[in-house]
Protein backbone atom coordinates (compact mmCIF):
# COMPACT_ATOMS: atom_id res chain seq x y z
CA UNK A 1 0.00 0.00 0.00
CA UNK A 2 1.35 2.99 -0.88
CA UNK A 3 1.88 5.92 1.59
CA UNK A 4 1.76 9.64 1.46
CA UNK A 5 2.93 11.79 4.45
CA UNK A 6 3.15 15.38 3.98
CA UNK A 7 5.46 17.62 6.45
CA UNK A 8 6.13 21.42 7.16
CA UNK A 9 9.74 21.92 6.65
CA UNK A 10 9.72 22.37 10.56
CA UNK A 11 9.05 18.45 10.80
CA UNK A 12 5.21 18.87 11.79
CA UNK A 13 3.05 17.04 9.96
CA UNK A 14 0.40 18.08 8.07
CA UNK A 15 -1.95 15.71 5.98
CA UNK A 16 -1.34 11.85 5.19
CA UNK A 17 -3.01 9.49 2.99
CA UNK A 18 -3.38 5.97 1.55
CA UNK A 19 -5.82 6.32 -0.85
CA UNK A 20 -4.26 6.30 -4.14
CA UNK A 21 -5.96 8.97 -6.00
CA UNK A 22 -5.20 11.78 -2.91
CA UNK A 23 -1.65 10.47 -3.40
CA UNK A 24 -1.56 10.60 -6.98
CA UNK A 25 -3.26 14.75 -6.63
CA UNK A 26 -0.87 16.14 -3.72
CA UNK A 27 2.37 14.57 -5.60
CA UNK A 28 1.21 16.43 -8.82
CA UNK A 29 1.05 19.78 -7.17
CA UNK A 30 4.78 19.65 -6.09
CA UNK A 31 5.38 18.75 -10.17
CA UNK A 32 5.52 14.35 -9.19
CA UNK A 33 4.20 12.10 -11.38
CA UNK A 34 3.19 8.54 -9.52
CA UNK A 35 1.56 6.36 -11.94
CA UNK A 36 0.54 2.70 -11.40
CA UNK A 37 1.80 0.07 -13.69
CA UNK A 38 1.19 -3.45 -14.26
CA UNK A 39 4.28 -6.19 -12.73
CA UNK A 40 2.86 -9.28 -14.15
CA UNK A 41 6.27 -10.36 -15.09
CA UNK A 42 7.28 -13.29 -12.52
CA UNK A 43 10.86 -12.50 -10.70
CA UNK A 44 13.06 -14.68 -8.09
CA UNK A 45 13.50 -13.04 -5.04
CA UNK A 46 17.12 -12.66 -5.92
CA UNK A 47 16.50 -11.68 -9.86
CA UNK A 48 19.46 -10.19 -10.81
CA UNK A 49 19.74 -6.86 -12.79
CA UNK A 50 19.84 -8.31 -16.24
CA UNK A 51 17.07 -10.74 -15.38
CA UNK A 52 14.88 -7.88 -14.86
CA UNK A 53 16.04 -6.59 -17.55
CA UNK A 54 15.08 -9.26 -19.92
CA UNK A 55 11.96 -10.13 -18.54
CA UNK A 56 10.26 -6.74 -18.51
CA UNK A 57 12.06 -6.48 -22.20
CA UNK A 58 9.40 -5.66 -24.53
CA UNK A 59 7.90 -3.21 -21.88
CA UNK A 60 10.97 -1.24 -21.45
CA UNK A 61 11.50 -1.14 -25.16
CA UNK A 62 8.16 0.54 -25.74
CA UNK A 63 8.21 3.11 -22.76
CA UNK A 64 11.66 3.97 -24.48
CA UNK A 65 10.24 4.66 -27.60
CA UNK A 66 6.79 6.23 -26.20
CA UNK A 67 8.72 8.62 -23.67
CA UNK A 68 12.15 8.90 -24.94
CA UNK A 69 14.53 7.47 -22.52
CA UNK A 70 18.12 6.59 -23.65
CA UNK A 71 19.29 4.35 -20.80
CA UNK A 72 17.65 1.62 -18.52
CA UNK A 73 19.68 -0.03 -15.39
CA UNK A 74 17.96 -2.00 -12.72
CA UNK A 75 18.71 -1.90 -9.22
CA UNK A 76 18.15 -4.94 -7.47
CA UNK A 77 18.50 -5.22 -3.48
CA UNK A 78 17.78 -7.32 -0.83
CA UNK A 79 18.84 -8.08 2.91
CA UNK A 80 21.59 -10.14 1.73
CA UNK A 81 22.98 -8.14 -0.51
CA UNK A 82 26.24 -6.70 -0.19
CA UNK A 83 27.63 -2.94 1.27
CA UNK A 84 23.80 -2.19 2.33
CA UNK A 85 25.04 0.48 4.85
CA UNK A 86 27.14 2.30 2.46
CA UNK A 87 24.41 2.00 -0.34
CA UNK A 88 21.64 3.50 1.87
CA UNK A 89 24.03 6.34 3.00
CA UNK A 90 24.57 7.24 -0.65
CA UNK A 91 21.05 8.22 -1.26
CA UNK A 92 20.63 9.80 2.37
CA UNK A 93 21.26 13.15 1.82
CA UNK A 94 19.38 15.92 -0.21
CA UNK A 95 19.98 16.34 -3.84
CA UNK A 96 19.04 17.11 -7.22
CA UNK A 97 19.94 16.17 -10.66
CA UNK A 98 20.13 17.42 -14.40
CA UNK A 99 17.68 15.55 -15.49
CA UNK A 100 14.60 13.46 -13.91
CA UNK A 101 14.73 10.72 -11.47
CA UNK A 102 12.67 8.31 -12.89
CA UNK A 103 12.05 4.84 -11.18
CA UNK A 104 9.37 1.52 -11.93
CA UNK A 105 9.18 -0.35 -8.92
CA UNK A 106 8.72 -3.67 -9.95
CA UNK A 107 8.87 -5.18 -6.53
CA UNK A 108 9.40 -4.42 -3.12
CA UNK A 109 9.53 -1.21 -1.23
CA UNK A 110 11.65 2.16 -1.13
CA UNK A 111 11.05 6.09 0.67
CA UNK A 112 11.30 9.04 -1.49
CA UNK A 113 11.39 12.31 0.33
CA UNK A 114 10.41 15.09 -2.09
CA UNK A 115 11.60 18.85 -0.32
CA UNK A 116 8.78 21.30 -2.40
CA UNK A 117 7.05 23.94 -1.90
CA UNK A 118 8.51 24.31 1.44
CA UNK A 119 7.27 20.87 2.48
CA UNK A 120 8.96 17.31 2.59
CA UNK A 121 6.64 14.97 0.66
CA UNK A 122 7.43 11.48 2.18
CA UNK A 123 6.30 8.49 -0.08
CA UNK A 124 6.64 5.10 0.41
CA UNK A 125 6.61 3.60 -3.54
CA UNK A 126 5.86 -0.06 -3.66
CA UNK A 127 5.73 -3.16 -6.81
CA UNK A 128 3.92 -1.45 -9.26
CA UNK A 129 4.56 2.87 -8.51
CA UNK A 130 6.05 4.47 -11.64
CA UNK A 131 7.55 7.65 -10.50
CA UNK A 132 8.96 10.94 -12.52
CA UNK A 133 11.07 13.56 -10.37
CA UNK A 134 11.54 16.61 -12.62
CA UNK A 135 15.22 17.67 -13.06
CA UNK A 136 16.56 20.03 -10.30
CA UNK A 137 13.88 18.87 -7.71
CA UNK A 138 15.32 18.49 -3.94
CA UNK A 139 14.92 15.05 -2.68
CA UNK A 140 16.68 11.74 -1.10
CA UNK A 141 15.50 8.24 -0.83
CA UNK A 142 15.68 5.69 1.88
CA UNK A 143 16.02 2.35 1.36
CA UNK A 144 15.99 1.08 4.48
CA UNK A 145 18.17 -1.22 6.46
CA UNK A 146 16.98 -4.31 5.33
CA UNK A 147 16.04 -3.10 1.58
CA UNK A 148 14.25 -5.23 -0.35
CA UNK A 149 12.87 -3.96 -4.12
CA UNK A 150 13.61 -4.21 -7.75
CA UNK A 151 13.84 -0.95 -9.63
CA UNK A 152 13.95 0.02 -13.37
CA UNK A 153 15.42 3.28 -13.77
CA UNK A 154 15.18 5.01 -16.95
CA UNK A 155 17.10 8.12 -18.08
CA UNK A 156 16.36 10.33 -20.55
CA UNK A 157 20.42 11.56 -20.47
CA UNK A 158 22.85 8.82 -21.53
CA UNK A 159 25.57 9.88 -18.26
CA UNK A 160 23.54 7.91 -16.37
CA UNK A 161 22.78 9.03 -12.50
CA UNK A 162 24.84 12.23 -11.10
CA UNK A 163 23.86 13.74 -8.02
CA UNK A 164 24.47 17.12 -6.86
CA UNK A 165 24.25 16.98 -2.90
CA UNK A 166 22.46 20.40 -1.94
CA UNK A 167 24.76 20.60 1.70
CA UNK A 168 21.20 20.88 3.38
CA UNK A 169 20.77 18.35 6.28
CA UNK A 170 17.33 18.71 6.45
CA UNK A 171 17.01 15.06 5.96
CA UNK A 172 18.26 14.33 9.15
CA UNK A 173 15.06 15.95 10.83
CA UNK A 174 12.60 13.32 9.06
CA UNK A 175 11.92 9.68 10.04
CA UNK A 176 14.02 7.35 8.73
CA UNK A 177 12.17 4.09 6.77
CA UNK A 178 12.92 1.40 8.88
CA UNK A 179 11.49 -1.64 6.58
FE1 LIG B 1 18.17 11.07 -6.65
Amino acid sequence: MSRLTIYQETGEIEAEFQDYENIRQRLLEAGIVLERWSTEKALAENASPDEVLAAYDSFIQRVKKERGYVTVDVVSLNPQSPNIPELRAKFLDEHTHSEDEVRFFVDGTGMFYIHKNSRVYMILCEKGDFINLPAGTKHWFDMGPRPFFKAIRLFNNPEGWVAHYTGDKIADRFPKYEN
